[in-house]
């Protein structure tokens, strides 16, 4: 009696674990598949904090104030957006640009619903995107397969299907304070991309590009949207803040002045004490030498 209870048990627990332990590898193996390739779950949802917002129908068309502005792309773009979509993105990010391509691998490309317009134009303004090896680590910076007006297309499109923030950044920067855009830069921007905006490696194999040829409004796309591994900056600092770190990054790094003659590669103090040494060093043995010889 007593043993055919103990069998009954014991052959429930085995047949128990034949059912739970390929559903455990099933759960085990979705949670490694939504992590491959990288990306992030990122949505810039959420109100723009501005003193100026402009309205159409009920739908923010333009925010910001008197240092960036912040504007939808025309709507009247939809359709052609939708035609440059599946042309060059569904293939990966899938026709309702929901990240579950044709072959149906839910979750193995960024999902794109409810992205800001800034992040879209970001990708494909700086030809991220549409990506040429989709199992690159970092995406890089290329030259842009799709015009200026092609990407605000593809972002109108985008944003019709989940209207979101960012809007696309105009910046002013005739209003603004390179000096106090240096503070904030070596304060919130040099320990990854170095006070003079050269760029340097990262962890896992990412780095943080050079800042020398980046258009202004793209700064502004990047600090906002925070793509990849840079994080974002919303709320931390404000839109007079982003203008300042802007005209640092276009006027000053880009535009170096170097009072002193010669800027070495803005290298910094190594380089600078280098030559110092051979030419200083150098015409000082040299005057020795003359003095040396009319005695
Ligand atoms: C060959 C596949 C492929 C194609 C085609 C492609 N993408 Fe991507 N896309 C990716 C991958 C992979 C990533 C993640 C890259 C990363 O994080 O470095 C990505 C990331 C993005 C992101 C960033 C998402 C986020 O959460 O930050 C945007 C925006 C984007 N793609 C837009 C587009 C647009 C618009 C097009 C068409 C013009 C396009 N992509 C075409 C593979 C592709
Ligand atoms: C934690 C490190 C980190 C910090 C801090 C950071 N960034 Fe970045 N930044 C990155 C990385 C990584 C990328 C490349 C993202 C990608 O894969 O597309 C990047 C990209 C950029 C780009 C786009 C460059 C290109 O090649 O298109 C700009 C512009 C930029 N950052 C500006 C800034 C500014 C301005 C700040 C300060 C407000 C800042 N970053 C702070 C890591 C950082």
């Amino acid at each position: 009696m007593r043993s055919t209870l103990a069998r009954r048990v014991a052959l429930s627990i085995i047949a128990g674990l034949f059912v739970l332990a390929p559903a455990a590898i099933f759960v085990a193996d979705a949670g490694a598949n939504s992590l491959n390739p990288p990306q992030t779950t990122r949505k810039n949802s959420g109100t723009p904090n501005s003193s100026y917002v402009l309205k159409r129908h009920g739908v923010v068309i333009k925010y910001g104030d008197k240092y960036i502005t912040y504007s939808a792309p025309p709507s009247s773009l939809d359709a052609l957006g939708q035609a440059l979509f599946l042309e060059n993105c569904a293939s990966c990010h899938g026709t309702q640009a929901n990240g579950v391509p044709a072959n149906g691998t839910n979750g193995a490309y960024p999902d794109l619903v409810g992205l800001g317009p800034a992040t879209i134009t970001f990708w494909v303004d700086s030809g991220r995107m549409p990506a040429a090896d989709p199992r690159v680590i970092e995406a890089p910076r290329r030259q842009p397969r799709l015009t200026p007006n092609q990407a605000l297309a593809i972002a109108a499109w985008v944003n019709s299907l989940a209207p979101s923030y960012p809007l696309i950044p105009t910046p002013h920067l005739k209003r603004a304070n390179v000096a106090d855009g240096a503070a904030l830069f070596a304060l919130n921007c040099a320990a990854c991309h170095t006070i003079e905006g050269d760029g340097d490696a990262l962890a896992y194999g990412t780095y943080a590009p050079s800042l020398r040829h980046i258009p202004a409004f793209q700064v502004v796309e990047a600090i906002r949207t925070g793509p990849a591994n840079m994080p974002r900056f919303s709320g931390n600092l404000s839109d007079q803040q982003v203008n300042d770190i802007v005209a640092y990054v276009t006027e000053y790094i880009q535009h170096p002045q170097n009072p002193g003659g010669f800027g070495l590669g803005g290298l910094g103090p190594v380089a600078e004490g280098f030559v110092g040494l051979l030419v200083g060093v150098g015409v000082l043995i040299l005057v020795s030498y003359w003095v040396g010889e009319r005695s």
